[in-house]
Order: C-alpha cells, then structure tokens, then sequence
C-alpha cells in the first residue's frame, strides 16, 4: 500500500485525578473513566462516591466538549466536512503515515497519525522499542502501560497525534508475517495488554488505534481473502482484545483490509456499528486501513467514518453524492462528530487553552525502557548441563557468531520499522560486559551481504562506486563461473535501486506484492546503513552477461554489487565451526525477516542457518542459540544444542539486553505467548489450506474457538514449546491451591517460592476447564483455557501466597442462540503452573450464577 516515504522508499486507570491539572488532563483522565464505567462487561469498579464525582464531572466536561463539537459542525461546509473525513500529503513531510489537514478558519488544526507499534515511525529517529510479542511475553500488564506511554510521549514530541497502534490480532498461524507486530495467541492476554497500553499511549496525550477489526490474522491476500470465524469463535478469540480496546477507552479503531463473512471489513456494518458501537458503546472514530476503503456510500454508512490515507471514496466522490441526494448529509455529519469528539477529548480541537505544549523527547527514558522490556521478555526455551549463564570457565573465551550477532536486529519491517535512536551489536555488547577477563571472538557464519565480485569481465570495480548527482554509471561485461552452483547476489545501494541484470533478467526488480515494504531487521539493511536487497540464482557453469545501471539522481548515490557462491559458504561455515571449537562457550545468533506485506512461506529458519547451526554445535556443544525471530520456528537442531534463547526482534536495546541475560545479570522473564510447534504438519493451521492460506479466497477459523495453544489440548498434539514455557535461571515451587468464588467469578489462591539460590522471576499461570453445564447444552469450549496469570519477581527462598482473580466473563462462553455471553456454571477444574503443559496444582471449584 501506499506509504508515506520512509528513508528506504521501495497502574490503574480509576487512580485518583489530581486537583491542580489542565483541563486537557483532566478530560483525559474522566474519558477513561467514562470508557470504563460503560465497559458491557466486567470493568474494573472503583469506590462508589469517587466514582459518581467523576461522573458528574465527566458528563460537565462531555457537555462542554458536545457544544464546541457542536458548534463546529454548523460551521463547517461540506467541503470541509468531507476534507475531515480523508488523507492527503503532509506539506511538513515529517515522514508519519497519514495526514488530515486542518481547517484554518476555524481554528482546527492538521491531524498527523503515524505507525505503531513498536515506537513511533516518523523520518526522525525514536526510541526503538522491542516488539510487541517480545513485551507480551512479559506477561505484565503494568509494562504494557509503561510502553504505551513512552510511544505516547514520543509520538507527542515528535510532532503526532494518533498513533497507528496497538495491534490486537492474534497471532492464529506461524506463517503470519506480522506476528512480531501483536501480542499474542490468547484472548486474555491480548485483551489484558492492549487495554494497558492503549490507557499508558493516551495517558501521554495521543489518540490510539486498536487495528485491525478484525480476523486480520495473515499477510497473503490480505487485501483480498474472506476470512469466517462464526458468531461463538468471533466473540471469544479476535473480538476480545478489541472490546477490551474499547473499555479502556481507545479513541479510534483501525478497520481491516480483509473481508468478514464476505464483506469488507470496512464496509462491515456487523462489526463496526453494531458489535463496536452498539453492543460496546464505543465513542471514537473508526478509520480504514492504508487503501482499505471500495466504496463510498458503504463504507460509510457501515460506520467507516474515515478513508486513509487519501480521499478517493471519501472526497470529491462523497461530495458528489451528497450533493447528488444519494448520500444523507446526515451521514458525513455523524462521521465528522465523532472524529471531532475523540480531537476535542484530547485537546486537539484548536479550542481556547486546549493546545498542551508539545513535550520534548526523552531519548533516555526509552531507551531504559526499552532495555526493561527486552530483558524482561527474554524467553529461556531451553538450558541444559548449565549453558548458560555464562560463568566460570565457560566464559573465559565466547565465540559469537552470525550476522546478527555484529549487526543489531532492531526491529521488524513494513509499518511497524522504526529508525532507532542508536542500537549497539550483541557482540560489543558482549566484549563490553566480559571486559578483559574473557577472549570474545566472532565468526560471519552465514553471509547476508555477500563478498566483492572478482571474474566479471572487463574487471571492473562494482564494490563501493560512487555515482556523481546527474550522471549514469554503466557496467556491460560478464561474470563467468566455474562450477554450477547456487549463488546469491546482493546490492547495496543508497539513492535510487541499480538496475543489474544476469543473463538479460533483471535481479532486483522492484518488489512486487509487499506495498514496498522492505525487511526491517537483517535483510533490508547492509552493515553501513545502505539499502539492500539480494537475489538466489543456480548458475550453471559459463560466462554470464551483466549489467549494471546505476543513476546518480538528484542527490549521487553509491553502490556495491557483491555475490556468494557455494565456496564462499563453506568457507564461512567453515570458519564458524573452526572459532567454535576454539572457544569455551559459543552464542550463535539466528534470525528470520518479518515484514507486512508477506507471510513466511516455511517454518525454518531461512537460509541456511540449520546447517550452519548444525555444523557449530557439532564443533561445540556448549551452543547457545539466540533466536532474532518473529514467530515460531522449526528447530530439527535443537538436542544438540547446550541452550536457546528466544530475543525476537528486541528493539535498540537488543544487544545489552541480550548480554546481560547470557551473563545472568538478568534473569530470563519471558514465556512464550505463543505455541511453537514441532513441525510445519503439526500445529492449528496446518494440513487444511481453508484454514490457511484460505482456498478459493476464503479463510475459515477451522480450529473454531480451539486458537493457539487450546488446539494442541484438544488435538492432543505436543508442541516443541507450549504456551507459557520460559525458564528461569532459578527454581519455583508451587503449594497449597484455594479456590473461592468470589461473585460469578473466582479466586485463585496458590503459594510460589523460590527454591534456588539467585533471584529469579516466575510467571504463574491458572487455567480453567470446561463447565459441565455449557457442555451439556453443546456450547464447545477450550479444554484448558488460560484464565490468569501474575508475573512474579522473587529472592532466593522467598515465598509469595498470591491470589489471581479470574473475572466471570473468562468462564463465559458466547452463545449464539441468545447472541450473548453465558456464565460457565458448574464444577469446574482449575490448574495453576509454570506452562499450559507444565501444571503444577489442581483444584475443582464450584461455578454459580
Ligand atoms: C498497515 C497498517 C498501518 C498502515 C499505515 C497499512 O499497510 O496494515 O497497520 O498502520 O499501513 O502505515
């Protein structure tokens, strides 16, 4: 989709408002509290008295903000109505993703929004933050809310006000190419999260986006492909974290480029008026994904109020209509209302006294953050015979290799790519905190940017030219090669894309099918910062033809043309494993590219890092393998391995963060928030191309409610690594299980200590079975659902008695012949432990309406 250029091209929210504050904050503040209040059910519920103060309050507030909204629309033309309601080109070019401009003569002011979700994505720099499945698997709240308001802060200082984020759609298949994006294949968690977030990003005084409403779960077709769920399925695994958005009070809603039940997301009244407004009271303004509107009328009528990022539904074409009689004015005035009540709620009106200062930015502040949230999502998923952390003798000499062990994976591609602040490589991370004590050696491993080409004829230098504004440099020669062979080509290039062609094809043509996104982490960037792009040929043996055009443009650009062939490879290998066996220890850095725009086509990691892996832990088994990825992988490696450990893509913190767990500094606080299966056949959206990647343009939730990890309990499948696994450099125990009900919902009552000897954090986790009433009336439900959880730091022998409540609704099923949620009552089992698989106590409870 259209993008706005980007340097590549191709705690609680009822606390208590303070007295002396703006009216800007306090809006803010009442919002949320309102938003909760009318939550449909289960909001949080504060004290009574402070409760109808904030009320009264809030409806003075609301009145005051319903007559400036008012106002406003009896002025505006339909011109500027419609202009409210659509995109255009930001005249700053401060490089966000979309643009409304303001309306002058009234005072309102241009609205910017930019992307996303893991920091602010403008042209200037921000502070990178680890993505969002790497805070999900956090399991914390609290630092969901820590998140959302370093984004919010940022996004304020860096000139935005709608962030293009949180993204809440679950992670429902490995392949999804913006897994790295979300949060996570539980309902709970999502909806936990995303609420926390969304309320620490507005806190700050930006508007948040929950997206994509809904069932946006896969990259291929996603412009396209017609994705059924069914009422039961749609209620309980996508929806909740968007109505959890809503009760947190989100501002604006995100709509979907796919289809539901075969019509557009944004053009879908079901869900967009009378799921999102009328059955959760949501207030704010729904916009549509970049392009995602077809239609006019439709679209808007279903309750789409707003075209990004241009207006070639919602402009000239609306205005038409309505003049034409065939859409009600009426109807654009409902859409502009509700874009103007979230601006007035948040100061961003041009009213008297509405506009906050703009902060500055903190750098270092996110960037703390930044390392918390990387060292507290490190997922441990394997350490045998004490690999790590890296003590003793085993750290006097470490070898590090791969690619990304020398260039820090910051981030993912397409929206969610930000340009971090700084970013510091996992391997001067690590010679940092070794110090002199320890010999840190590296090996290149696998080749992601290739080496010079030397046969090409006439020789000529095509590594590092620099091509002058305005002029064209040309290469017509030859490559000629002696074996066949599979080789690999790589430019590197600033300014415009060299065009090189092999045997007349061109190499790099431009990328098809991925709006332009390039990869973020490893695969879009050389060394140095320039663009990269690389291409796979089996070259039988021969001369070849080769061209290269490059254009130096406006601006001059540089480019080097490099290549790998098989000997270069097992040179590479080679080294790895020689490095290897010289060292004591080894961490072998492992990556995928994620990216918008596609979906991963295998469950392996790409390239050919198994082998190299292979090949390293044969030479060491003392390995530890760090996984930069997005999803689950495939690890046909892994007995050989002395430990993995799961970093994601960890923002620019990544390569501290990730020292300072090797070391133990930190102590690993990440569990999976999604299931790793253990192969490519066997997980919820495998063997069934309906389910995934759809057939004949349809996709059908085929796993029903069964998302995730309940697939492999209904299945009876074992996962690589189920849902929840993540070790500690330490050990919990966990006593003494109470259950009590506590209205319609329950307390869970457990004790947790630590029995080792370093500090260490525990995620404890309760589940709950099925009720036995529901399934007497058919209803189907997870065999084990996770129905809370609690993050928890604990000291050597420390012992905590905790209790988690487990709200009424997560024992709720929806039943669709009352089109509603139905209390699970009767006995029913509940399980605590340290994984979906690793359950550790086990109580029948009593469930009663
Ligand atoms: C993505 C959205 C993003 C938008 C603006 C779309 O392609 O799907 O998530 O917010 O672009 O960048």
């Amino acid at each position: 989709m259209p993008h706005a250029p980007t340097p590549d091209h191709d705690e609680p929210t009822t606390a208590p408002v303070p007295l002396r504050v703006s009216r800007r904050r306090l809006l803010l503040a009442l919002a949320g509290a309102a938003a909760l209040t009318a939550a449909p059910l289960g909001g949080a519920r504060a004290g009574a008295a402070p409760a109808r103060a904030a009320e009264r309050a809030a409806r003075r507030a609301g009145a005051r903000a319903a007559e400036r909204v008012i106002e406003l629309l009896a002025r505006l033309t339909l011109d500027e109505k419609t202009a409210l309601l659509h995109g255009a080109t930001d005249p700053d070019a401060l490089g966000q993703a979309g643009y409304v401009p303001g309306v002058p003569r009234l005072g309102i002011p241009a609205l910017r929004l930019a992307d996303g979700p893991a920091g602010v994505r403008v042209r200037r720099a921000a502070t990178a933050l680890p993505a969002p499945v790497m805070l999900a698997a956090a399991f914390d709240p609290g630092l969901a809310r820590a998140y959302g308001r370093v984004i919010g802060h940022e996004g304020r200082a860096l000139s935005q006000d709608v962030l293009l984020s949180p993204m809440v759609n679950l992670i429902r298949t490995p392949y999804a190419g913006r897994n790295f994006e979300t949060f996570s294949e539980d309902p709970l968690l999502s909806a936990d999260l995303v609420a926390e977030e969304i309320r620490g990003i507005q806190a700050e005084g930006l508007i948040a986006t929950v997206k994509h409403l809904a069932l946006n779960n896969q990259e291929r077709d996603r412009m396209s492909v017609d994705v059924r769920a069914g009422e039961q399925t749609l209620h309980e695994t996508e929806l909740r974290g968007f109505e959890a958005a809503v009760a947190a009070g989100a501002g604006a809603v995100m709509a979907a480029y796919n289809k539901v039940d075969g019509v557009h997301a944004t053009e879908s009244r079901a869900l967009l008026t009378d799921i999102l407004r009328e059955r959760w009271g949501f207030d704010g303004w729904v916009m549509s994904d970049w392009g995602a509107v077809h239609s006019t009328g439709p679209a808007l009528t279903a309750g789409c109020d707003m075209e990004m990022p241009g207006g070639a539904y919602y402009g000239a074409a609306l205005r038409r209509a309505v003049r034409d009689g065939r859409i009600d004015e009426a109807a654009v005035d409902t859409a502009v209302r509700r874009v103007l009540a979230v601006r007035e709620r948040f100061g961003l009106l041009g009213g008297p006294g509405e506009a906050a200062p703009r902060p500055e930015r903190d750098p270092r502040a996110g960037a703390r953050l930044a390392l918390r949230v990387a060292t507290a999502g490190a997922t441990l998923l394997r350490n045998e015979h004490g690999t790590l952390p890296l003590t003793g003798p085993a750290a006097r000499s470490i070898c590090v290799v791969g690619p990304t062990g020398a260039v820090p994976f910051v981030s993912g591609g397409g929206s969610a790519h930000v340009v971090p602040d700084t970013a510091v490589s996992p391997l001067d991370a690590l010679r940092a905190r070794a110090g002199a004590a320890a010999t840190v050696t590296y090996a290149l491993g696998e080749d992601v940017y290739g080496k010079p080409l030397t046969r090409t004829d006439p020789a000529h230098r095509l590594d590092d030219v620099g091509v002058a504004a305005g002029e064209t440099h040309r290469y017509e020669g030859t490559l000629t090669t002696t074996a066949d062979d599979d080789w690999s080509f790589f430019v590197h290039y600033s300014g415009r894309r060299p065009v090189v062609t092999l045997d007349d094809a061109e190499l790099f043509p431009a990328q098809a099918g991925v709006g332009g996104f390039v990869n973020g982490g490893i695969g879009g960037r050389a060394a140095d910062g320039l663009h990269l792009r690389r291409a796979d040929r089996h070259l039988p043996a021969g001369t070849h033809r080769l061209t290269v055009t490059a254009q130096g443009g406006a601006a001059g650009q540089r480019f080097r043309l490099r290549a790998a062939c098989g000997a270069d490879r097992a040179a590479d290998v080679a080294g790895a494993v020689a490095a290897a066996r010289a060292a004591d220890s080894v961490v072998l850095f492992a990556y995928e590219d994620a990216t918008e725009g596609r979906d991963r086509t295998g469950l392996a990691l790409p390239g050919r890092q198994d082998a190299l892996i292979r090949a390293v832990t044969a030479a060491n088994p003392r390995t530890t393998v760090v996984l930069n990825t997005s999803s689950a992988v495939t690890m046909p490696w892994l007995d050989a391995t002395g430990a993995v450990l799961q970093m994601y893509y960890p923002g620019q913190e990544g390569g501290p963060a990730t020292a300072a767990v090797l070391f133990g500094d930190v102590d690993p606080g990440g569990r999976l928030t999604q299931t790793f299966p253990r192969s490519e056949t066997a997980h919820p959206t495998a063997g069934d191309p309906v389910r995934y990647p759809g057939h004949g343009g349809v996709e059908e939730y085929g796993e029903g409610i069964h998302v995730g990890h309940r697939w492999y309990d209904a299945e009876d499948v074992t996962p690589l690594f189920p849902f929840g696994h993540g070790l500690s450099y330490t050990r919990f125990a966990y006593e003494w299980l109470t259950v009590v009900p506590d209205g319609e919902g329950l307390q869970v009552t457990f004790t947790v200590t630590n029995t080792g000897t370093r500090a260490g954090v525990e995620v404890a986790q309760v589940y709950a079975g099925p009720s036995p009433d529901l399934a007497a009336r058919g209803i189907d439900q997870p065999r084990r659902l996770l129905a809370g959880y609690r993050r928890l730091p604990l000291a050597p022998g420390e012992r905590r008695r905790i209790t988690v409540p487990v709200a009424a609704r997560t024992l709720s099923s929806w039943d669709v012949t009352r089109h509603g949620w139905v209390l699970g009552t009767g006995a029913r089992e509940i399980w605590v432990g340290a994984s979906s698989r690793d359950l550790r106590l086990r109580a029948r409870t009593w469930v009663a309406a």
